[in-house]
Formats: C-alpha cells, structure tokens, sequence
C-alpha cells in the first residue's frame, strides 16, 4: 500500500467476522487512518498487493461511491468542511427514504440536538466536537452495513462523548446487517459507551498484535507500545 513512491502499510492482515465491531490503536504515523483510506478507496492511496475483501467480494477496483452503495461507511479523523452544501442536503441525498419518514427523522434530530446544524453548511464553522457528531449523525440516516470510525472521540469533551457514544451505538444498531465495524481511538475513552470484540494494534504499517481491547489499552497506558512488539513472538496468537 503505497501514496507515490512511499510504501505506507507493510502487509496487513486483518479480519473482522461477521457481527463484529474491532478496535485498532497505534501510535501517531503508524498507518492506521491510510489503512482505511484503502478500504474505502481513496484514490491518493494505491494498493500494490493483496485484496480487501467485503460481503466476499474482492472490493480492490470499487470506486468510493460502489464502496459506500455496497454498505461500507466512514467518519473521518478530519471531515473536510464543503461549503455551499447543506447538511440537510446531503442527508436528503444519502438517505432520501430517512427524509420521507418525517417522524423518525425528527425524533432523532431532537433526540441529538441536531436540529440547528441541518440548514448550515457541511461542517463549515462548527467545532471540533460538532464536526465529529454532524459526520456520525450522516451515518445514523445512511446506517451503513459496516461503520468505519477514525478516532471518533479526539477532541470531544466528556459529556458529549456519552452523547457520541449514544449515536455510535445507535448507528450499529442495524437489523439486517448486525453489529459491524472498525472504531480507530487513541484515548479509548469511547470504549466506555461501545462494546468492542477485539483491538488490534498498528505499528510501523503492520498490525503487531491483537487481544482484548480493555485489557490491551491497560497494558499500552502502563508499559507503551514495546509491549505489543514483544507480544508479535506469540505466533499469531492474541496476546491477552
Ligand atoms: N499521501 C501521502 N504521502 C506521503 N506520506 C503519507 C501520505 N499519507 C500518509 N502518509 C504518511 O503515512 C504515515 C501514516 O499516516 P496515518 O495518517 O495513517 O497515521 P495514523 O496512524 O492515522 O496516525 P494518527 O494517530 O496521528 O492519526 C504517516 O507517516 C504519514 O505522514
Ligand atoms: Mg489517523
């Protein structure tokens, strides 16, 4: 996986089974935010071996569009801000049929104090923390089969991250689909509001090693990430 002539990700082998929801924590650079560039296919990012597998279907060549339309589903770490194009607009678009059943839509516009962000532009002016739950609050009208969610928790304060918390949970919420994601988090303070199986930690562009994410967050605040390189010895093995 490579941006130019960098090579980014050095051969990642990562499975998230069915009705699922994984962490993923690593240092700052390791390649976390570009491995999920390359699963939805940002085309700055090139994939110079292996496949992306989703619902058994080898989804290398998708554009974003196919990705997202197939059920994959992404908050970003940093959401460009578009000016001109309302919040709302773009909920009509992704999510016409939320739009039409007016009682769901306003039920949840209230239950998230949502109501004041749908007539301002995509995330232009709002704060930190806003940005984060106007992306989630997208996510809650699209209810993508597979929720990707790059550091979700950065920036928010502690009474809005229940909030958050609340959202994301809704969000994976999905009766056909299951229970499906990948949250990416430094702080794992978000961890407290959502169950998550099973982390995964990323360095130097390759997972190293995978356990409980509770159990794992402890080890890495107490010890630091040399703890996950020694782990790697354990023949693929979860570490805890
Ligand atoms: N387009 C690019 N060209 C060159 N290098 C890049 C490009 N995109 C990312 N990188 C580099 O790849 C490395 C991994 O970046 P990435 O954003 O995935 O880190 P991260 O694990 O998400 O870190 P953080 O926790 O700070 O968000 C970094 O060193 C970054 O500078
Ligand atoms: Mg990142």
């Amino acid at each position: 996986m490579a941006a130019g002539d960098k090579e980014i990700l050095k051969g990642v082998n990562l499975t998230i089974p069915d009705n699922e929801v994984h962490s993923l924590f690593g240092p700052n650079g390791s390649g976390k935010s570009v491995l999920i560039s390359a699963i939805m296919g940002y085309p700055e990012y090139e994939v110079t071996s292996g496949e992306i597998l989703f619902k058994g279907k080898n989804i290398n060549k998708l554009s974003i569009d196919e990705r997202v339309r197939l059920g994959l589903g992404i908050s970003e770490q940093r959401p460009p801000t578009i000016k001109g194009v309302k919040l709302r607009r773009l909920i009509e678009i992704l999510a016409p049929e939320k739009m039409r059943e007016k009682t769901l839509e306003k039920e949840l516009q209230q239950k998230f104090d949502m109501e004041k962000f749908l007539d301002r532009d995509i995330n232009d002016g709002l704060s930190g923390g806003e940005i984060k739950k106007s992306e989630l609050f997208l996510l809650l009208m699209k209810k993508p089969d597979f929720l990707i969610l790059d550091e979700p928790d950065s920036g928010v304060d502690p009474e809005h991250l229940k909030n958050i918390g609340e959202m994301i949970n809704e969000i994976l919420q999905n009766k056909d689909s299951g229970k499906n994601g990948l949250v990416v988090t430094h702080s794992a303070a978000i961890l407290d509001y959502i169950h998550t199986d099973k982390a995964h930690v990323m360095l130097d562009g390759k997972i190293h090693c995978s356990g409980n994410p509770v159990v794992m967050m402890e080890q890495i605040r107490k010890n630091g990430y040399k703890y996950c390189i020694t782990c790697q010895n354990r023949n693929g093995r979860d570490c805890i």
